[in-house]
């Protein structure tokens, strides 16, 4: 635990003993007295749509064991990023123009640490690696060839991400669309963004896709930009992103979110008011799905997109469920 968190907690007016190990006939007093976690009660993830619901579960379990909020993220993350059957995350991703499967992935924690990957290929777990590019380099952000040589000296496996399933999926879009990108929806756009609360109360946050289907080669996405895929601001909250990259880069959404909640915004209306951001900046808004969700330091969640159909997953040490959002205009 940092000296800030402890002096923030202090002002609680909890304190307590250092059980120095298992038996309690060792407890001794040290130095530093530590408060006690806030709780269980405390404890939530939300995830962007239905795949959330699995990703959840694993962060869960972290954070009801005490883990810290960064752990829940990461390895919450990673189950949808190893799912083959999510063609729009990590393994069996839908790939680029060119048949190539090239990943998106950011992470932020609550001392303001954060680390991306962009345009990396052949990795699983790309948040894996953004995790390892915050504490092991002085970096944020590493991309394309470099990001992937980095994955490898840090023990990543090689591998083809590219599913029978979403190769066959990519030679139907060359035969029928002959180069026209496909409109966004579910299947071949919905990134997975995560926020997680511990029982220390400290917040994490993070997304991984594989991006707009059949992009463009050398195309990067809100994903990996801090304060667009994602941001998070401790004495504040933590805001993530879904659904068309080029739009939310273009009002910074994430961190707009932040802001906004900063300036006595609750989560739901922040989200709200960076939706309509997007919709006030784009002329047309002919399938520009874009999906907010949002979480404050108290734990109070919202979310907002522009079209109807997106969803989130919610889950506390008691309860799973998937809350539909709330959204501007039917399709
Ligand atoms: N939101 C993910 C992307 O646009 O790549």
């Amino acid at each position: 635990m940092k000296r800030r968190d402890f002096v923030k907690i202090g002002t609680l007016g909890t304190t307590a003993l250092i059980i120095d190990g298992c038996n309690p006939n060792e407890t001794s007093l040290k130095n530093e007295i530590l408060p006690p976690p806030l709780g269980i009660d405390k404890i939530k993830v939300i995830s962007t749509w239905n795949s959330g619901i699995e990703a959840n579960k694993t962060a869960i379990e972290i954070l009801k064991n005490n883990g810290p909020a960064i752990d829940a993220i990461e390895k919450g993350l990673n189950v949808t990023e190893s799912d083959s059957e999510n063609t729009s995350v990590g393994l069996g991703g839908l790939p680029d123009a060119n048949g190539n499967v090239t990943l998106d992935a950011c992470i932020m924690d609550h001392n303001f640490n954060c680390g991306s990957v962009s345009y990396i290929s052949n990795i699983e777990n790309p948040i894996s690696v953004a995790r390892k590019v915050m504490e092991d380099t002085p970096h944020v952000m590493l991309s394309g060839k470099g990001a992937y040589d980095f994955a490898i000296s840090k023990n990543f496996k090689h591998k083809n991400l590219l599913t029978e399933s979403s190769r066959i999926k990519w030679e139907e879009w060359k035969k029928e669309n002959k180069n026209v990108l496909p409109a966004i929806n579910h299947e071949n756009h919905d990134t997975i963004a995560m926020i997680a609360i511990d029982q220390l109360g400290n917040l994490s946050t993070g997304c991984t896709t594989s991006g707009w289907a059949y992009k463009l080669a050398g195309r990067v996405g809100d994903s990996p930009i801090i304060g667009s895929g994602v941001y998070l601001d401790n004495d504040v909250g933590a805001a993530c992103a879904t659904g068309m990259g080029e739009a939310i880069i273009k009002i910074c959404g994430s961190h707009a979110i932040v802001e906004l909640m900063r300036n006595g915004s609750s989560p739901q209306e922040a989200c709200k008011i960076a939706v309509q951001r997007i919709k006030n900046s784009n002329k047309d808004l002919k399938d520009l799905q874009v999906g907010f969700i949002a979480m404050n330091k108290n734990g109070e969640i919202g979310s907002y997109s522009l079209y109807s159909g997106f969803n989130y997953a919610y889950q506390d040490a008691q309860e799973s469920k998937l809350i539909d959002s709330k959204y501007d205009l039917d399709w």
